[in-house]
């Protein structure tokens, strides 16, 4: 076997999980996933993060190559969610006088999940660990996505092992770093990731890229999805965009729920009078098709949103609400809203979503209710909302 090397001095050990259809038992996986691992050969031999526990075969197999008989002498652990640190109780067998690297919050997590309370080796900020010709030094990155994570800076070479940051979904098909692979599905993909895993920790985003933002930086090693060299500055720009919350590109998600058709009635209308209104980016999603995973990675890319509900049980459409849950949650700011809904007897959704809107400090651009089947006064309020989402989109 042969590893595919990152420089002289680091292998990529990571896999590809093909198999699993929802990350986090949650979200869909269309083009799959990489655990990526990075293995450093040098006068001491350091592995960074394992994989998740049913990849270990194919894992060691890799280690092996690389290692060339020689033991591991250090695993850091940048981050302790299972699908990096799934693989530590095995790797700890087979190379029983490993030392592992992380910092106090790691520690309490690798006693709680898997009982490991020897050699261990506590880090604080900016410490370095000397492994021959290279040394590597340490960041703690806290809520990046865990309490726990550091990220792992390799200071001849500028490499940074950057844990969940700057990861996306997506297998690595065949090659690993960015300049040899067709990148296309990643960037949608990290979008997705970005939005769905770390969405939540826009301000310790902000935190870890200023305390990095010294470093010199060539090479960046996530836990999934490409090694970045060439679109380093790029990858490291989007984070910034989406933990500021700001909107990548003018355009409105027009997102709802319906029964039977009367909302989405309503929505197509919305939408026609957001195009006839100078904005060409609207993307329709009914919330009961396209998966919320989906729908959240789009609230992350545009600057307006609408969203429209039939009145259910006297509250929102479920999957409407799971929608405004999972934005709340994440806290996005500044977003450009208009809602919409109907009703058959009591109107509850749109009393319910501007509100929610306001709450979260947006700019309203306003609302239209109908009862029962779409009519001619409510079509041209329809109409006309979508002319001014289109206005306020366009800064007009
Ligand atoms: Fe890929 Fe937060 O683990």
């Amino acid at each position: 076997m042969k590893t595919q090397k990152i420089s002289p001095s680091v292998h990529y050990v990571g896999v590809n999980d093909r198999r699993k259809s929802l990350f986090e038992n949650q979200m869909p996986l269309p083009y799959g996933v990489s655990y990526n691992s990075y293995l450093i050969v040098d006068e001491k031999i350091a592995l960074i993060d394992t994989v998740e526990e049913g990849y270990f075969d194919i894992f060691l197999q890799k280690i092996e190559a690389a290692t060339q008989g020689r033991k591991v002498d250090y695993l850091i652990i940048n981050h302790m969610e299972p699908d990096h640190s799934g693989s530590i109780r095995l790797i700890t067998q087979q190379y029983p006088n490993i030392q592992i690297i992380g910092n106090a919050k790691t520690f309490d997590m690798l006693k709680g999940y898997y009982g490991v309370v020897d050699n261990l080796l506590e880090v604080t900020d900016a410490a370095e660990l000397i492994l021959g010709e290279k040394t590597l030094q340490f960041y703690l990155a806290p809520m990046v996505h865990w309490p726990e994570t550091m990220v792992t800076y390799l200071k001849q070479e500028k490499i940074l092992f950057s844990g969940d940051a700057f990861g996306c979904f997506g297998t690595l098909d065949g090659g690993v770093v960015d300049t040899s692979i067709n990148l296309d599905k990643y960037w949608g993909e990290m979008r997705r990731y970005y939005a769905n895993i770390v969405g939540k920790y826009g301000v310790p985003v902000q935190n870890a890229l200023k305390k990095l933002s010294s470093l010199e930086i060539d090479t960046i090693c996530s836990t999934h999805g490409p090694v970045w060299t060439e679109h380093r500055a790029k990858v490291v720009e989007l984070y910034d965009k989406y933990s500021r919350y700001e909107a990548l590109e003018k355009g409105v998600v027009v997102a709802y729920g319906s029964m039977y058709g009367h909302t989405e009635q309503m929505a197509e209308v919305i939408a026609e009078g957001i195009v006839a209104g100078g904005v060409s980016k609207v993307l329709l999603h009914d919330v009961s098709k396209t998966d919320l995973s989906f729908v959240l990675a789009d609230v992350f890319k545009y600057s307006g949103l609408v969203i429209g509900s039939p009145t259910y049980m006297n509250e929102l459409f479920p999957g409407v609400a799971a929608l405004l849950h999972k934005i709340e949650m994440r806290g996005v700011k500044h977003r450009i809203f208009a809602a919409f809904g109907s009703c058959t007897w009591a109107g509850v959704s749109v009393k319910t979503l501007v509100p929610w809107a306001e709450k979260l400090h947006w700019h309203i651009v306003g609302s239209v209710e109908e009862k029962q089947a779409l009519k001619a006064e409510k079509y041209q309020q329809c109409y006309e909302l979508g002319l001014k989402m289109a206005q306020a989109v366009l800064g007009k």
